[in-house]
């Protein structure tokens, strides 16, 4: 059956794809039709994915440019092609106040959070994109145009990923499709910090209703990969539950920033904040 999204026989990369949004992507793409392949640190959580999902996976982190090199050419290599690049490798450290932020993890964040999605466009424009054409979803978040407690690194890293986004569009334009697709709070690992106590009353806070699945943001994301979207480049696609449109539905404070002040990251350095 052909796919209605146009994806059939087409080759993806996604990055951060072992879980939540970026397994969930893949997931999505192959259901349309697309080859994937996929990447992570871990490396047993890409040997996962792949297999399940039927990817092929190399592991690996989108900070060091040599694996967005070799990610490129096992894509090329295993599928001749490299339609869609799917930037979704994200890191939230380091997180607390930017006056107490360690400079060289402030830039490991948007080595990760910038640099990668730049580095691995280039690779995939330099490979295939720039000759045949193709689409590009980087995964940025609601919070990028706006401030919120302890997320200051995360935050400006997105915004830039959110310009870069626009300004490849209009770079690569009209071979290459750019867009972006920020997510609200998104029940995964990342994000757990923030929903895990008291989903209930941070849902109750979102027009929708419920705070987002990672199938929500995959639909969105493998939409504006496909055909479906083909005159639309250099948008962001909001996919947040109504986060942004709170104010006019409930006059209660928003849970999230809530959380963001009194929780944190397991992982993070809490005499820092
Ligand atoms: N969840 C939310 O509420 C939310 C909201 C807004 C935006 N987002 C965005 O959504 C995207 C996906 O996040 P998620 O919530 O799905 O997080 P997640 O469940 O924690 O998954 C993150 C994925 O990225 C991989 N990863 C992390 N650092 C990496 C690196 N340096 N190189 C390669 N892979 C790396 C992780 O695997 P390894 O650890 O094995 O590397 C994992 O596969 C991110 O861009 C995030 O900013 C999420």
């Amino acid at each position: 059956m052909t796919s209605p999204y146009g994806l059939t026989g087409r080759a993806a990369i996604v990055t951060g794809a072992s879980r939540g949004i970026g397994r969930a992507v893949t997931e999505a793409l192959v259901r349309a039709g697309a080859r994937v392949c996929v990447t992570a640190r871990d490396p047993g959580g890409v040997s996962q994915v792949a297999e399940e999902l039927g990817a092929v996976g190399l592991a690996g982190s989108v900070a060091e440019p040599a694996h967005l090199r070799a990610l490129t050419e096992l894509t090329l290599c295993e599928f001749g092609r490299i339609d869609v690049v799917v930037n979704n490798a994200a890191t939230n450290e380091p997180y607390g106040p930017l006056m107490d932020a360690d400079p060289d993890r402030w830039r490991e964040a948007f080595t990760v959070n910038v640099e990668a999605p730049l580095r691995l466009v280039q690779c995939a424009w330099r490979a295939w994109m720039g000759e045949h054409g193709g689409a590009v979803v980087n995964v940025c978040t609601e919070g990028a145009t706006h401030v919120g407690p302890n997320v200051g690194a995360y935050g400006t890293s997105k915004a830039a990923l959110l310009h870069l986004t626009q300004q490849l569009a209009g770079e690569l334009a009209p071979k290459v499709r750019v867009n972006s697709v920020s997510p609200g709070l998104v029940r995964t690992e990342m994000a757990r910090f923030v929903w895990e106590r008291g989903e209930d009353e941070v849902a109750a806070g979102l027009p929708l209703g419920r705070i987002g699945e990672p199938e929500d943001i995959a639909r969105a994301v493998v939409w504006l990969a496909s055909d479906a979207a083909e005159w639309i480049t250099g948008a962001d696609l909001l996919v947040d539950g109504g986060t942004r449109v709170r104010a006019a539905h409930t006059a209660t404070a928003y849970a999230v920033h809530e959380r963001l002040r009194s929780q944190a990251p397991p992982d993070a350095d809490s005499s820092a904040y």
